[in-house]
């Protein structure tokens, strides 16, 4: 892995040989805006059908060559106006037209939200996960009115989160997720510190080397923090398997596919804790990833066996493709031990929730009520919906083993709830805790979302985030 990481180069500070301005249209401004006209742009809009709908483009082009566009927004504009159009250009323009130009938006008439959602989802447009789309991006030229470094952090951190989870299971095992987590702890002032293979046991983690030990590539603890004196302390753990076959419960074929997408819960913590530290964000911040491959091999561990965790409860494996939340128990037990303000998880834990929400709202849980109502509040406004699903206690009942304390996936219909409740018990009653429960990947492809490897909970915590950080 480089050591370096390649944004998208989708904003650009100076205006470039040519500076094209975007003038923004809703339905409702567009009599006022087509009164502004001249006589030749009215006949030009007449000719294309124009009249200020959502999504409608269109290029003016003068002598030398395009002059200005002007694009039609939603009556409440969202994250998809502004990645539409992006999306519009790089698709409608030649790379060596793009790579000459740089487009800003016509601000008056729009408020500073607007501008800035649709400033995010153009960068969000032009993250491609497709390699052959990524050679020239149209550049905006971010508005003063926005805060820049907001943008620019967040899009960078959905960068790496998207790239990550797009790589490879034979480019990104334990150990290169290590070195990633390193890159980014080095460029933001970070340090680090990981537990490795043997060292798990001796260090008591027994939960994520029973599962890490199928593989030859060894098991590791990712423990990165940002120290800030007197700040809220916020602890972010991802479920980082880098691949899932599901162990000796093998997964049928179709649904081992996209498993090297099952350290999501990784990326997203990884470009959270990015986009938070890029913007000095005032919190004590700590990052936990417990990386293993959940492999098929003579060391692998099995239906029926009982292991101990670092809680000191006892867990009879009822199914091996339950992993994830195994690893994560141990670090929610080991995350509490410092006792967190905030703690978080971001998981890719089970196909129930995909079940109950389908892949575009995440699944969230959590041991406060108004934490989960102000995520799901907030999700709603940065457009990464989450629905919260309750930790259902007479549930835990079904989780009963007749050998251990707990089985590790519950026997009645639930399953996104038993993988709540499941993490819960590996976390301390009074810590403010909350569990998502994500899909990661976007399967067909909208403006803002690529497919392939996609945020899920991140902008949502985020925005919670800043709303909670305070300065000692
Ligand atoms: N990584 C999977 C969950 C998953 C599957 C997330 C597909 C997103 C898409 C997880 O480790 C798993 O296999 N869970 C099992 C749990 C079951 C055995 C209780 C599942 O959901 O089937
Ligand atoms: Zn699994
Ligand atoms: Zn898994």
């Amino acid at each position: 892995m480089s050591n370096q990481i390649n944004f998208p180069k989708c904003f650009t500070a100076k205006q470039n040989k040519r500076h094209i301005p975007i003038k923004i249209v809703t339905k409702t401004s567009f009599r006022t805006f087509q009164a502004s006209l001249t006589d030749s742009q009215k006949a030009i809009c007449e000719d294309l059908g124009f009249k200020g709908r959502a999504n409608q483009i269109t290029l003016f082009y003068e002598d030398q060559g395009l002059a200005y566009i002007i694009a039609g927004l939603n009556d409440k504009p969202s994250l998809q106006d502004g990645a539409h159009i992006a999306r519009y250009l790089q698709s409608h323009l030649s790379q060596n037209t793009l790579k000459s130009l740089s487009f800003s938006y016509d601000e008056q008439d729009i408020p500073d939200d607007v501008l800035a959602k649709i400033s995010l989802g153009w960068g969000m447009a032009c993250l491609r996960n497709d390699q052959n789309q990524r050679e020239h991006y149209p550049k905006l030229i971010l508005s003063k009115r926005i805060d820049k470094t907001e943008i620019v952090s967040l899009i960078e951190g959905l960068y790496i989160t998207r790239s990550l989870i797009n790589k490879p299971a034979n480019e990104l095992g334990p150990q290169e997720m290590v070195t990633i987590a390193n890159l980014v702890a080095s460029t933001t002032g970070g340090k680090i510190k990981t537990t490795q293979d043997k060292a798990l046991l001796k260090d008591n983690f027994p939960m994520i080397y029973a599962v890490g030990d199928s593989s030859h590539r060894r098991p590791v603890l990712i423990d990165m923090r940002w120290p800030r004196k007197g700040a809220p302390k916020v602890t972010l753990v991802g479920k980082g398997v880098v691949f899932d076959t599901g162990g000796l419960d093998l997964k049928p074929p179709r649904f081992m596919r996209y498993m090297k997408k099952d350290m999501g819960g990784a990326a997203q913590v990884l470009g959270l804790a990015w986009a938070l530290t890029k913007t000095k964000t005032p919190l004590d911040i700590r990052v936990l990833i417990p990386a293993v491959e959940n492999a098929v091999s003579s060391h692998a561990f099995r239906p029926g066996d009982v292991i101990n965790t670092r809680k000191g409860l006892s867990v009879e494996v009822t199914d091996t493709d339950a992993e994830g939340r195994l690893i994560v128990g141990d670090a929610l037990t080991y995350a509490c031990e410092d006792n967190p303000d905030y703690l978080f998880d971001f998981c890719t834990l089970t196909g129930a929730a995909r079940v109950a929400l389908g892949n575009q709202i995440g699944a969230l849980f959590g041991a406060r009520k108004e934490t989960t109502q102000s995520l799901q509040d907030l999700s709603m406004l940065t457009e990464d919906p989450l629905w919260t699903l309750p930790l259902w206690e007479d549930y835990k009942n079904e989780m009963k083993s007749d050998v251990a304390d707990m089985d590790n996936i519950g026997s009645g219909r639930a399953g996104a709830i038993h993988g709540g409740l499941f993490l819960e018990a590996f976390v301390e009653k009074d810590i403010n805790w909350a569990h998502l429960d994500v899909y990661a990947w976007e399967d067909k492809g909208r403006s803002a979302f690529d497919k392939g490897g996609m945020d899920q909970g991140l902008r949502t915590v985020y925005a919670y985030l800043k709303e909670h950080a305070v300065n000692a």
